[in-house]
């Protein structure tokens, strides 16, 4: 068997990565396959930006075609990321009966479904380990290597410019925009940053890794998502005095026949192997039935990162071509047909306990008044501290409470941030600890 020819589309950063990596180490990947991997052409509708890796001027095409249409290709590498033209590059590579590699995680989020469909129809596979935590191998962990479990509980932190952030402004005291422009400059952050800091990024891999997990076909409609553009210093502060730590979480848990797919700020044991994973570190902590806890933990972003996850991939697939044994692991770890969609538990019936940040007046009887009303929603209070004192002006009131319903929790605030002695509207962080069942 002759070298395994691969063409990439897209050329920018993970591009980069992709040709570095297949460069580089060469002579192990051939010493593994046992054929080499040649990376035949580059496709970009801009050559002529620098970049950090070079390519000879005479594999580099502005059109797509001359690799989706090439008879000696076998895998195209669609790096170019976005909704639009990606899709109708990895339906006509499929048709022509090549495999694909791929780490948008958007699209695959959005049009996964149909994608695995087309690729089935085919006999030919999408692999897209990169399009989950960059370098950190959960696609297969969750595919390969726990396929002998039941899984209960995703939690991970997904996306590593939110975590950069969170993780400057715990550490340093750094505002929200100087953190974001410092990730932005360090090249963690999408084109857009809006997905990354609006949580979109992470529940487009919590979709992904979640069909994997439980068995269903993607549902990113159904992610609840809250991103941490209204996070404030200072509640990261009162969070570590109450002992968390903020973080960016992705949860998906597989309860009484209902599943919890939700992304937002969450607080988590300051103990908790999550809390100690900063900058632009991924991680992620899933609980299966036999093995109990796991923990991966690695770069979610980056140049060679990613490279690291896309080439890993180029392998699974040359050793699938070799065997002659295309899509021997579907996509979605399940079969096609054994596929069932999951019921989603609405943010209004899940259950957690809650950090809250009252704007309230200085006054005798406030404090009574506010725990009133989460009295007569069922909101039992765990602890209190009041920051400063101002006599008749707003001052910071910190809870945390037990276990509550969000439903009540939502009907509670909208009764208390309409008490005249109540300055502002209430800063609400949900928290995951050892109460909630879930992170301990
Ligand atoms: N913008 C993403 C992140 C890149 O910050 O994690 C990897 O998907």
């Amino acid at each position: 068997m002759g070298d395994i020819k691969v063409g990439l589309i897209g050329w920018g950063t993970v591009g980069c990565g992709v040709i570095e990596v297949l460069r580089q180490n060469a002579e192990a990947i051939e010493s593994r396959l046992g054929v080499r991997l040649e990376l035949k052409r580059v496709a970009d509708i801009d050559l002529d930006r620098s970049r950090p890796v070079m390519v000879p001027r005479e594999m580099l095409t502005t059109r797509a075609e001359d690799i989706l249409n090439d008879p000696d290709i076998q895998i195209v590498i669609e790096l170019m990321g976005g909704l639009g033209a990606a899709k109708g590059f990895i339906i006509q590579a499929l048709e022509n009966k090549k495999h694909v590699v791929t780490a948008n995680k958007a699209l695959l989020a959005h049009a996964g479904n149909e994608l695995f469909e087309i690729a089935a129809r085919n006999d030919r596979t999408i692999a897209f380990e990169a399009a989950v935590a960059g370098g950190i191998p959960f696609i297969k962990s969750l595919r390969e290597g726990l396929a002998g479990n039941q899984i209960d509980t995703i939690f991970g932190i997904l996306n590593g410019t939110a975590n950069f952030i969170l993780t400057r402004m715990t550490r340093q005291g750094l505002s929200f925009q100087d953190a974001l422009q410092e990730a932005q400059q360090k090249g963690y952050a999408e084109a857009n940053p809006a997905l990354d800091i609006e949580g979109t990024d992470t529940a487009h891999k919590l979709a992904i890794a979640s069909a994997i997990a439980f068995g269903t076909p993607i549902q990113f409609d159904q992610v609840y998502v809250e991103g941490i553009t209204h996070i404030d210093p200072i509640d990261i502060q009162f969070g570590e005095e109450f002992g968390y730590r903020l973080k960016l979480l992705a949860i998906a848990r597989n309860l009484d026949d209902q599943l919890e797919m939700r992304v937002h700020p969450t607080l988590i044991p300051r103990d908790h192997v999550l809390a100690g994973v900063d900058g632009a570190y991924n991680a992620v902590h899933v609980h299966g039935n036999a093995v109990g806890n796991i923990m991966l933990y690695g770069l979610g972003a980056g140049m060679m990162p990613t490279g690291s996850a896309v080439v890993s991939d180029l392998i699974d697939l040359a050793r699938d071509i070799l065997g002659n044994t295309p899509a021997r692991i579907p996509p979605l770890a399940f079969r096609a047909e054994k596929l069932k969609e999951a019921v989603i538990k609405p943010i209004s019936g899940v259950t957690t306990c809650y950090y809250l940040r009252f704007a309230a007046l200085d006054r005798p009887g406030v404090l009574s008044r506010i725990a009133g009303i989460l009295g007569q929603n069922q909101i039992s209070i765990a602890s209190v501290i009041q920051k400063g004192r101002q006599v008749e002006e707003a001052v910071p009131i910190v809870m945390i409470t037990h276990e509550a319903l969000e439903s009540s929790m939502q009907k509670a605030l909208t009764e208390i941030n309409q008490l005249e002695v109540v300055a502002g509207p209430t800063q609400v962080i949900r928290i995951e600890n050892q109460e909630t069942g879930s992170l301990s």
